[in-house]
């Protein structure tokens, strides 16, 4: 029987457990112009042992930036200060992708790093999300993202394609291109926020495109197998609504599914029935985080890759609060729990100083 703890083909390597660190924003990107720093460093480099980290949301240019003190992949200063991150993780044998994370509608004109550019959020359509974000002004509501023209499109799958050279430049493994969770590529694929009728919106095929010419690009730019895709249907977070979930996500995946990506990451939502199908109509490797309301994905998702419903499990929370996490899955716990008023931005506190077992 295969385990968790068993090796795995991620594309062009081989990952040493099948325990993946979910991508987790964490708000401390404090280099200077969304710049990691030495902390972040210590702070991967302490979940090295998983099979493959996946980086917090990094903007691809800066325009994708939605929160205060995320990192980018898109200036020399980022790269430099990844380089840090990706040279620790490789110290202690770790594999490392960035997540490539453009916000899209979600954000504030008050948080990008360069308040002097006047960026303002974009969305694929001038459709604003209900809620609110945190501004160096104090909470405020989600702007009504402007709309991107069709050469601004194209011009943000190159960012994407350019970002993606940058994390191979920094040091990175490979990138996961982030579909899911209510950013920039779940509001193009969804229905009740793509409302473009320019041949990237409307129909299956048309909401499918932007994913699929981002996925394309990033593939030709640093090769299919050091690329992964995470997606969410079904997810409403951040004011998404989807009412053909299953039509556009199953032509998702069949119009990716020959480029032979390292992965397909599904962050799973309400509707669990659909990852069996997805799982059918993915022939690469298959990243699962499971659906777990009102909880964190806990030891029992392990029995996710002995049944071969995934190839690999990925943990979030649990990751957070234990940086020797397969070590304590192994050993059946006993599991720190994660502290979420450290979560988002400050110091070491609550995010380099959980104890391991040892
Ligand atoms: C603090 C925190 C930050 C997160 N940031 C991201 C992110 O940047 N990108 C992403 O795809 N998911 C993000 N997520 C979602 C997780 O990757 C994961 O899908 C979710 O927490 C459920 O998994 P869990 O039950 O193991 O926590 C975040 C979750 C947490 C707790």
């Amino acid at each position: 029987m295969t385990t968790a703890f068993d090796p795995v083909t991620i594309g062009r390597y081989t990952a040493r457990n099948r325990i993946v660190m979910s991508p987790m924003t964490r708000n401390r990107a404090y280099g200077g112009g969304g710049a990691p720093t030495a902390l972040m460093a210590t702070y991967y480099a302490q979940r090295a042992g998983a099979g493959l980290i996946i980086t917090e949301g990094t903007q691809p240019n800066a325009e994708g930036q939605g929160y205060m003190n995320t990192p980018g992949l898109h200036t020399p200063a980022q790269i430099a200060g990844w380089r840090q991150v990706t040279d620790a993780v490789h110290e202690r044998g770790g594999l490392i992708f960035a997540q490539l994370m453009h916000t899209g509608r979600i954000g504030h004109p008050a948080q990008y790093y360069d308040q002097e550019a006047g960026h303002h959020p974009r969305g694929v359509s001038a459709v604003r999300a209900e809620g609110q974000v945190h501004t160096p002004e104090g909470p405020r509501d989600l702007a009504e993202p402007r709309e991107l023209s069709d050469a601004e499109l194209w011009r943000t799958v190159a960012d994407f394609a350019d970002a993606a050279r940058n994390a191979i430049e920094a040091g990175f493994d490979g990138v996961e291109l982030h579909g899911a969770n209510g950013y920039l590529i779940h509001q193009s694929l969804a229905s009740g926020v793509n409302t473009r009728t320019d041949g990237w919106g409307g129909d299956v095929a048309g909401r499918i495109r932007f994913a699929v010419e981002v996925v394309r690009a990033v593939a030709d730019a640093i090769g299919a197998d050091r690329v992964g895709l995470r997606i969410s249907p079904s997810n409403p977070y951040n004011d998404i609504r989807e009412d053909d979930h299953r039509e556009v996500y199953s032509a998702l995946v069949e119009a990716i599914d020959p480029l032979g990506l390292a992965y397909l990451h599904i962050g799973e939502g309400p509707d669990t029935d659909f990852t069996p199908v997805l799982r059918k109509l993915w022939s690469g490797t298959f990243i699962l985080n499971p659906f777990t309301p009102g909880a964190y994905t806990g030891p029992e998702a392990l029995k996710l890759v002995e049944t071969g419903a995934a190839d690999l499990v990925s943990y979030a929370a649990l990751y957070l609060a234990n940086p020797d996490l397969p070590e304590r899955l192994r050993a059946g716990g006993p599991f720190n729990q994660p502290d979420y008023s450290k979560a988002y931005g400050g110091d070491e506190t609550g995010y380099t100083d959980y104890p391991t077992l040892a």
